[in-house]
């Protein structure tokens, strides 16, 4: 089986591994700006006459490019293959949060955008903890969300001691439990509200036993941040002995870095899910090989 995986310009760092793990050929990706900023993509020459393409590429930054860029590199690859399965790594989904009408005259973004997908000629999606896994559902083929809690929490936990896993939101605390039992230890929760209109949280903080423990906090997205840094503090004035957190997708905008710095996080262990330059506080977690297992475990 020729199996050939094209890198994408936004690939966050995976797609070699997966390369590597499914004895794939590895094909690039030539693109461009028309004068008037439209995008041009043509895929390299490699992908001719493959049995199966795996397309890897991911959507922040940039978001929007993103998605024009990954419906043209589906659509150019099921062409010069001559009509093979196409997969779709797309290790972040963005749009993956608008999964419902939450206020009247908004769209479902990430239905328009899975559909639109699926019409470009996509056979099967991989992407990581995507928001919602029932929105999933909108992508008429097969699609598949993969779990990495289990990876960031044994990376984390070779520097916590008597640990405690916790979920800022009740909506994550699925997340939170296989972190826990991946690092057998217990786990607890918040209860987060978000005001829709101004974005504003606010959290409640019912979770005990927090106290001289180091409390490894749990989410999907890290985004401005503001979210784990209340987490965080909450946890600090529950006893917590040390707070650190651990994403799948740290999109870290703006201040966010600070923002949970000075609210104690003193480490984030992050799935290169996104590109990213680690250092001492921002440790990367590769996922690469959990992603390879998910394609060979369907039998592609
Ligand atoms: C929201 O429901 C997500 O699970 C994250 O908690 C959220 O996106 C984090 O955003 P921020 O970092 O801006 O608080």
């Amino acid at each position: 089986m020729d199996t050939v995986v094209v890198k994408g310009p936004n690939d966050p760092g995976v797609a070699e591994g997966v390369a590597r793990a499914l004895g794939a050929r590895v094909a690039d990706v030539y693109t461009k700006r028309f004068p008037d900023n439209e995008l041009y993509i043509r895929l390299d020459k490699a992908v001719a006459g493959a049995d199966i393409v795996v397309v890897v590429d991911t959507l922040y930054p940039k978001q929007d490019a993103g998605w024009i860029r990954l419906l043209f590199m589906v659509d150019a690859a099921r062409r010069l293959s001559g009509g093979a399965p196409v997969i779709g790594v797309v290790p972040y989904l963005a749009y993956s949060r608008q999964d419902k009408v939450f206020l009247e005259g908004e769209p479902v973004s990430i239905e328009v955008l899975l559909r639109a997908l699926r019409g470009a000629g996509l056979d099967a999606l991989y992407t990581i903890d995507v928001h919602s896994p029932a929105s999933l559902a909108a992508f008429r083929g097969h699609a598949v969300n993969i779990h990495v809690a289990d990876i960031l929490a044994r990376s984390a936990a070779e520097s916590l001691a008597n640990p405690v896993v916790l979920a800022p939101d009740k909506g994550a605390v699925h997340r939170a439990r296989i972190a826990a039992e991946a690092i057998g230890t217990d786990y607890d929760y918040f209860v987060k509200k978000r005001d829709r209109y101004t974005g504003e949280i606010t959290m409640e903080p019912r979770a005990t036993g927090l106290g001289g423990r180091d409390v490894l906090i749990i989410d999907d997205i890290i985004s401005t941040g503001g979210t784990i840094a209340l987490a965080a503090q909450h946890a600090k004035r529950l006893g917590a002995r040390r707070v650190v957190a651990a994403c799948s997708h740290p999109l870290l905008v703006g201040g966010a870095r600070d923002k949970m710095t000075r609210a104690g996080v003193e480490r984030l262990y992050a799935a290169n899910t996104i590109p990213y330059e680690p250092d001492q506080w921002l440790i990367r977690v590769d996922v690469s090989t959990r992603i390879a297992e998910a394609i060979r475990s369907h039998g592609w």
